[in-house]
């Protein structure tokens, strides 16, 4: 990546699914790769971010001069998106959180009880990390800048944009379906408060190159 448009940055991702427990070998997760977030960590630090990649449980590798803490839970992922972002220039969420969590979490193996009624799971809303970190002070005074993805398997530009103003953010990242989970391809569609740009089907590295230089872009306009 040439020029360095990232020197002296320091970004923030998060990636991958999280993983909710329900006791010690059990939970509820989702097929996200996380291969978006990596690539975009991988594209900043060529852009010569110091580049910080919180990982939920995924097979990848990571990419080289990336530091990774990796995470299991969404509480844990907010814990340490909070903490990392306090001196983070720009955060990118491209991590697929549980929308809910089981509302208790059993030390032991859940057994089956002979009477042939299932167990019945009860359910907790999980916190927005991308909100929670957008509604920072940092993030509020314009040195923390915000990006967000959505997936959306249907309205994407109408829900892409709601999204963007509910959560807060100058920048929101829609998936073009179908949803890409686990493919190295996709095709993005960028909506700010000036509009709707589309960065045309590629592979992942490519967009998060292209997506890391509008990020810079921005930043050095000042940002939100
Ligand atoms: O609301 P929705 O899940 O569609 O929003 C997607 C965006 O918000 C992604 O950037 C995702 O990483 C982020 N998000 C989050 N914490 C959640 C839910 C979504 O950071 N609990």
């Amino acid at each position: 990546f040439s020029p360095k448009v990232l020197a002296g940055q320091q970004v923030l991702v998060t990636a991958g699914p999280t993983f909710e427990a329900l006791d010690p070998i059990r939970g509820i997760t989702n097929h996200s790769s996380g291969k978006m977030g990596f690539a975009i960590a991988r594209a900043a630090r060529e852009a010569g971010a110091e580049v910080t990649l919180i990982a939920g449980p995924v097979h990848l590798p990571t990419p080289r001069g990336v530091r990774r803490i990796d995470v299991l839970s969404a509480l844990e992922m907010l814990d340490a998106a909070q903490r990392e972002a306090q001196h983070a220039s720009v955060f990118v969420a491209t991590a697929a959180v549980a929308d809910w969590r089981p509302a208790s979490h059993s030390e032991q193996k859940i057994k089956k009880d002979g009477s042939g009624h299932p167990p019945v799971l009860h359910f907790v809303e999980n916190p927005d990390i991308l909100a929670t970190v957008a509604k920072s002070e940092r993030a509020r005074d314009g040195q923390l800048f915000c990006v967000g993805f959505a997936a959306e398997s249907e309205n994407l530009i109408a829900h892409a944009k709601a999204k963007r103003e509910r959560k807060g953010i100058p920048l929101l990242v829609g998936n073009i379906g179908p949803l890409t989970f686990g493919q190295d391809d996709n095709s993005l569609l960028l909506v700010d408060a000036d509009g709707v740009r589309e960065l045309p089907r590629a592979p992942k590295l490519q967009l998060a190159r292209e997506l890391i230089a509008e990020v810079a872009a921005r930043r050095s306009q000042g940002g939100l």
